[in-house]
Parts: structure tokens; C-alpha cells; sequence
């Protein structure tokens, strides 16, 4: 790939989705575009660039920022942010509003594991919220990732990553290769295409947001507006959970970091009065 055609896939990747590819990652770029150029019948990558740069071709170019997205996830990922919810996150909220519905949001949530973790955790244990109806929606740029969330089917490499052999068996059948996620939980989490570029206030306000591994493919300023704008939609008290490799600490000071929860951050003006403490 020349550095012109690396330098057009990039910046127009970063343009439509906030991802940073360094001339360092150049591999990645190539590994990725080359089975689009294959399946599209073209003899290179280059030839695919050139092509969608000579028609402004908008489908090829979505495949590409598509492709370009990082999809890694699994059940109950790094275990940490699903204790902080029901060991800081759900009895702080449980305190100050009791009963009082209680909206969460999963910002890029890729193929689904992460809000049918918090779905199942829920649903296994209801007294975490107190009675309180849970509302819970997941954002994704990616329509491909979210068909497959919606359809809630995952392979056996999937439902062993992560996932106690007893949720398995409580909430998934096994269907030939694959492995079904029950309607009930399926049908409390409503999964969205939003970018997170792009304005949230249609999405309401949210008491928790997880936004874990998608801040680490953002340059600073990206990181900011994000949180900056997820932080106008989040209520007072509310908490984020950022990705073990992320933080908000030198980006914003709309959040600040929980001192005894780590990777728990809480909505300034609301830290210290939201009285978390560890259990
Ligand atoms: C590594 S996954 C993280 C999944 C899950 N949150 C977790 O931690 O397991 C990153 C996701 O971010 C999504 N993504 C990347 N840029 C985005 C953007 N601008 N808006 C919304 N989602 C985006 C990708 O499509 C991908 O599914």
C-alpha cells in the first residue's frame, strides 16, 4: 500500500469514526483491506482505494471503516467493572433514588456480551436493584456487529470465554454449533447503530455507562468531546466504567476517579456525595 492511499483510508477512517491508525499499523490495515479487495473481484488494495476514491464510493468506503473496527469482547470481560456495579455502582444508586427506574448504557458494545453480562447479572439477582425497573441500551458503529448482538447466537468459543458454565446452562440453548441467548434477556437490552462522533442527546439520560476498549483507538481531543458529551447525558448521582488500559484522569474533569473502586468513575459534582464505599 502506497502512503498516499494510506493516508486517504486513514484520515477518512478517522473523519467517519474517530479511529487512529499510526503508519505503524500499517499491517493491520492491509490484513484487513485485503479480503475486501478479494471479495470485491480487485487485484490489490490498491485498486480498491483508488476505486472508492474515483467514485466517492460510500458503500465500499463504510465496509472499510467497518472492517477497520476492533470487535473483541466476551462475557463478563475482565470481571472488575460487573463487581463495581453490584458492589459500588447499584447500592449507591439503590440509596439515592430508591425505586427509581435506572438506565444504563453500553457505548460500543460490539457483538453484545457486555449489556447480556449486566442483563444476566440482573436477572440472577434482582434484589441489586432494589425492585427498580432496569432499562438497558447498547451503541455500536458497526450494523454487522449488531446483528449479531440482536440475534443473540454465539459460538462455543464465545460462551467459554467468560461465562459461568451455569449461566450458560440457565440462559443459552444449544442449537446445532450454536449456542442461544434466551428471548427474556434478548429483550432487555435494545441494541442502536449511534456513533459516538455524532450527538447523544436522543439517547436520553443514563445513570450508568460502560465505554470500555474504544477510547484506546481515539486521539485525546476525540477522547474529550466523547466524554465530554456522554457526561451530558448522565444523571446525577451516575457512574462511568471505563476499559482496564483507559481513564479519564488528564482528558476531562467531568468525571472523577473513585478512590476505592478502580476504573469507577463518578459524575463530578456528584463524587463524594454519592458516599461509595467499598462493601
Ligand atoms: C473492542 S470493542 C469493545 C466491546 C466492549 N465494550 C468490551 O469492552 O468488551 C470496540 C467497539 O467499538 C466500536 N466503535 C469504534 N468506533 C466507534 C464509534 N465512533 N462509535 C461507536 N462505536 C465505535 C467498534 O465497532 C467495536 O465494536
Amino acid at each position: 500500500m502506497n502512503d498516499a492511499d494510506f493516508d486517504f483510508v486513514t484520515s477518512e477512517l478517522k473523519r467517519r469514526s474517530g479511529i487512529v491508525i499510526g503508519k505503524d499499523k500499517m499491517y493491520l490495515l492491509e490484513s484487513r483491506l485485503s479480503p475486501i479487495a478479494r471479495k470485491e473481484g480487485l487485484e490489490s488494495i490498491g485498486e480498491l482505494v483508488s476505486l472508492v476514491r474515483r467514485n466517492r464510493d460510500e458503500r465500499l468506503m463504510k465496509v472499510i471503516v467497518d472492517a477497520m473496527t476492533t470487535n473483541e469482547t466476551f462475557f463478563f470481560r475482565d470481571k472488575t467493572p460487573f463487581d463495581h456495579l453490584e458492589k459500588a455502582v447499584l447500592p449507591a444508586l439503590r440509596e439515592k433514588r430508591p425505586g427509581q427506574r435506572i438506565r444504563i448504557l453500553c457505548a460500543a458494545c460490539s457483538t453484545g456480551q457486555e449489556p447480556y453480562s449486566i442483563a444476566m447479572m440482573l436477572d440472577q439477582n434482582p434484589a441489586l436493584t432494589g425492585g427498580a425497573p432496569v432499562e438497558i441500551t447498547a451503541v455500536d458503529i458497526s450494523d454487522r456487529v449488531l446483528d449479531k448482538a440482536r440475534a443473540g447466537l454465539y459460538s462455543q468459543f464465545e460462551v467459554q470465554r467468560g461465562l459461568p458454565i451455569r449461566t450458560l446452562m440457565t440462559y443459552f440453548t444449544q442449537q446445532g454449533d450454536v449456542w442461544k441467548l434466551s428471548d427474556n434477556i434478548r429483550s432487555k437490552v435494545q441494541f442502536k447503530n449511534v456513533n459516538l462522533l455524532d450527538p447523544m442527546t436522543t439517547l436520553g439520560k443514563f445513570d450508568v455507562v460502560f465505554c470500555r476498549n474504544v477510547l484506546i483507538y481515539f486521539d485525546l481531543q476525540t477522547k474529550r468531546d466523547i466524554l465530554q458529551r456522554l457526561s451530558a447525558q448522565m444523571n446525577d448521582p451516575s457512574f462511568l466504567l471505563l476499559g482496564a488500559a483507559e481513564t479519564v484522569v488528564g482528558v476531562v474533569d467531568s468525571f472523577a476517579p473513585n478512590k476505592e473502586f478502580r476504573g469507577l468513575y463518578e459524575k463530578s459534582g456528584t463524587a463524594g456525595r454519592a458516599g461509595i464505599r467499598a462493601a
